[in-house]
């Protein structure tokens, strides 16, 4: 697929499909488009009166253009309200023109979309995100991908000055989205710690990053108990992560993203029962996903500040080995942790992870985790919880989420509920109560950082859909990775 930014009128354009994006305040058509409703014989405002378009949001029309004409097919994509219109607006709408364009059979596509905020670049970035982001399809696991003869290959976002190093931007990033997608989209019985930590080797090879791999004996050394009690059952062996972009010259700060990384989720023996989701449970690696994802995005961006790339990538499963409820594990940092449940175990991975990262002296450190099922209860599939006692980073990463079109809720660290955790024989409990359940569980993580700025994001919610919806596909989504890429070029 290729990009190109130009600014050729729309009216000059000659290719297989041109999708006009058309707010409420475009109609009725005014100046060039009624010069191009003229030059297809009044094609255009007939499509309108046929399928009564309004310009709403997410709603399209195409039509065949009549011989001789310097296109084949004419379509309208909606755009909402004009005063409405954000970066994202134009991500879904070149998501929504890319589908049809591609259902039409249609090889190449003029995309004419009026600029955001004035700021050709971001516009040409989001329409390109959007498209790629649209057509990405995952047919790794099909016998037969039954592949359409044609294929989307040219791509032209039109009326606006070329943008090269924007368009490439996006490239970037969708590879790491795309990534971030497929890893969550395999099964557990391909995606396994070791398939992360070569995964990680593929990057830190293909783009020059460093990396360290730490295995079990390592880990032990390190004293990093929680996570390798969560690992003990299983006959994977345990992979902690440890990727790091650096770049040339001193780095203008230095930053570690941590990803829970359990590439399948059984309960351990508080085994999840008939209902609980046990069969999705290979998304559980979506923090470390989106960690990767974004170590691959970063590593072609380059970036001034330094990132560490961190997943405790490990199986939670059951067998006589395995960790009992009410065992006590020792964390990295000396704490005693009373398993009152073996299903909460992202937590303790993170926990020798979280103090691994504060001993590298970073300036701030992001966790991203499929934490909590009471995170999706409080906050449903869409939307990810945002947990800081740092009000910068907070914001910091609420402006990157906006500017990459996540959706995120800031949710309290209440710190009298950390009580629940209160345990008779160790440091604490690793579960509280019901009620509050991502409260805890941060509050539990926040007991592996000392002073650093830290925010947790739980992305247990948006990492999976079920159901086509933007630029997004059923399957894994590449939640988080657009937010971290953001988050690190604003720092
Ligand atoms: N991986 C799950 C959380 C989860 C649930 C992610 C649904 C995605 C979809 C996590 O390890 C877990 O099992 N959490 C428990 C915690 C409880 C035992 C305190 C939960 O949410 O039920
Ligand atoms: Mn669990
Ligand atoms: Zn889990």
């Amino acid at each position: 697929m290729e990009f190109y930014a130009s600014n050729t009128p729309l009216l000059d354009w000659s290719g297989d499909a041109l999708i006009i994006g058309l707010s409420e305040a475009a109609l009725p058509l005014s100046t060039t488009l009624a010069e191009l409703n003229s030059r297809v014989s009044g094609l255009l405002q007939e499509l309108i009166d046929e399928v009564e378009f309004t310009g709403k949001d997410g709603t399209t029309a195409i039509t065949r253009v009549g011989p001789g004409a310097s296109i084949r097919k004419l379509g309208i994509v909606g755009l909402g309200a004009a005063e409405a219109i954000t970066a994202d607006t134009l991500r879904r709408a070149a998501a929504a023109a890319a589908r049809l364009a591609k259902k039409e059979k249609c090889a190449s596509l003029g995309l004419s979309l009026p600029m955001v905020h004035n700021d050709a670049a971001l516009t040409a970035q989001a329409l390109a995100e959007g498209v790629s982001l649209a057509l990405h399809q995952d047919h790794r696991f099909k016998s037969d991908p039954k592949a359409s003869k044609v294929t989307l290959e040219q791509i032209h976002f039109l009326g606006l000055p070329d943008q090269k190093a924007s368009l490439q931007t996006a490239q970037a990033i969708c590879s790491g989205v795309i990534l971030a997608r497929e890893l969550v989209s395999a099964p557990a019985n391909v995606v396994t710690p070791e398939l992360l930590a070569q995964t990680a080797q593929d990057i830190a090879t293909a783009h020059d990053l460093e990396l360290e791999i730490l295995d079990q004996e390592q880990c032990e050394a390190l004293g990093m108990g929680a996570y390798l009690g969560v690992a003990r059952a299983s006959d994977l062996p345990p992979k902690f992560i440890h990727l790091t972009y650096k770049p040339t010259g001193t780095p203008s700060r230095k930053l570690a993203i941590v990803g829970k990384g359990l590439t399948f989720d059984s309960g351990g023996l508080n085994i999840k029962g008939a209902g609980s989701g046990i069969e999705m449970m290979k998304i559980d690696m979506g923090g470390a996903a989106a960690t990767l994802g974004a170590a691959k995005a970063i590593a072609q961006i380059r970036p001034s500040a330094e990132v560490h790339f961190i997943s405790a990538a490990a199986e939670n499963m059951i067998g006589g080995n395995a960790m009992r409820p009410g065992d006590i594990l020792t964390a990295s940092n000396g704490k005693t942790i009373e398993v009152n449940n073996t299903d909460a175990e992202g937590r303790l991975t993170l926990a020798d992870a979280l103090v691994f990262a504060e001993k590298l002296g970073v300036d701030a450190i992001v966790d991203l985790a499929t934490l909590t099922g009471a995170c999706i209860v409080a906050l449903g599939d869409d939307i990810a919880g945002l947990f800081s006692e740092n009000d910068e980073l907070a914001q910091g990463l609420a402006a990157a989420a906006a500017a990459a079109g996540e959706k995120f809720w800031r949710l309290p660290m209440e710190g009298k509920y950390f009580d629940g955790l209160k345990s008779i024989v160790a440091d604490m409990k690793n579960t509280g109560p019901r009620p509050g359940g991502s409260i805890t569980a941060a509050l539990f993580l926040k007991q592996f950082v000392n002073a650093t700025p830290w925010a947790h994001l739980d992305v247990a919610g948006p990492v999976w859909t079920e159901k086509e919806s933007g630029y997004n596909n059923p399957g894994g989504t590449g939640f988080g990775v657009r937010t971290l890429v953001q988050w690190v070029l604003a720092e």
